[in-house]
């Protein structure tokens, strides 16, 4: 069983990420110790709620979820409606109950940091899986086995001409994730998490397998958002999961190649904002910082999500 942190900002495709990490925590293959929230496709206290929600749908109430730092390191905090719906999850409203009856129900610990510290020292092996803006990350300082969803090498920026979303968002928090690093950080970048798309005949697929399970009355609004988003900047009727793939590759559950570089980000231009780059040559003469995916099998990953779905023999 691997022991996993999830640090997210829910998110469509991190509630897909959350489904996935559940079903396999169902399944005994991860102990999901927990899970805390950053501030990017929505404000911190509702992506908290949300994946609070997205856990209580997955039958795993009892995991705690604990909100995050509420803005990015120096800039303003922007989110995101347009992509991700008013509260996060598409079409879907988790409810405000869900702060009163689930939220504020007494974790120990109570603050984030000292979940992440505490899972760290219990679990040697911990995998620790950011999908979210790196503001946590910088903040709490170096993290072993650390997978991000991030940054975007060689390929078009999907906010700027140059840079992701979740790295323009804080870039001085990636900046300082990268520059703290005291052993690589394995990075799903653009290029690769953009390549796990569903449509409506793959989530029908989805939805299939997960049967009677009780988010997957939620899939279809969520995802109809998700796919009118997509097809309203030219990528036609279907959604990247990036989050997912990330959480497949930190988990090791699909196939996938890197490479050692050192990353940089810039944060302090306006017009390069959240760019980052990779020194593929060792041009800067820096200790390796990132194991930078170069290619995941993504048919191989839809395949994943069906088995972990299934609650079935075809499901182990
Ligand atoms: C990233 O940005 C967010 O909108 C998604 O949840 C994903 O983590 C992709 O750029
Ligand atoms: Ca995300």
């Amino acid at each position: 069983m691997i022991p996993v942190l999830i640090d997210c900002d829910t998110g469509i495709d991190d509630a897909l990420a959350l489904l996935y990490l559940a079903a396999l925590h169902q399944k005994g293959e991860v102990n999901l110790v927990g899970a805390t929230t950053t501030a990017g496709n929505v404000d911190v206290t509702q992506t908290a709620i949300n994946t609070r929600w997205v856990l209580d749908q997955c039958g795993l109430g009892h995991i705690p979820v604990l909100p995050g730092q509420p803005v990015p390191l120096k800039v303003p905090l922007t989110t995101t409606p347009e992509t991700h719906g008013e509260f996060g999850l598409g079409y879907i409203n988790p409810g405000p109950q869900h702060i009163s009856q689930h939220l504020n129900q007494q974790h120990s610990p109570s603050n984030w940091q000292d979940l992440w510290r505490d899972a760290m020292s219990q679990h040697a092996d911990l995998r620790l899986i950011v999908t979210g803006p790196a503001t946590n990350l910088a903040t709490f300082g170096p993290t072993p086995r650390t997978t991000l969803m991030g940054g975007t090498y060689l390929y078009p920026g999907n906010t700027t001409p140059t840079a992701e979303w979740n790295t323009w968002v804080d870039p001085h928090a990636a900046k300082t994730a990268f520059a703290q690093a005291t052993e690589p950080i394995t990075v799903c970048s653009l290029g690769v998490t953009e390549r796990l798309t569903l449509n409506p005949d793959s989530l029908q697929l989805l939805i299939d397998a997960l049967s009677d399970a009780p988010i997957a009355s939620y899939l279809p609004e969520m995802l109809r958002f998700y796919f009118e988003f997509h097809e309203s900047q030219g990528e036609g009727y279907l959604a990247q999961i990036h989050d997912l793939l990330t959480v497949m590759i930190a988990l090791g559950k699909a196939p996938f190649t890197t490479r050692e570089v050192t990353v940089d980000v810039e944060a302090d231009s306006e017009l390069m904002r959240g760019t980052t780059v990779a020194d593929m040559r060792g041009h800067w003469g820096r200790e390796p910082n990132a194991l930078l995916v170069d290619d995941a099998d993504v048919t191989a990953a839809h395949a994943e999500l069906l088995r972990a779905a299934r609650n079935d023999s075809k499901g182990q």
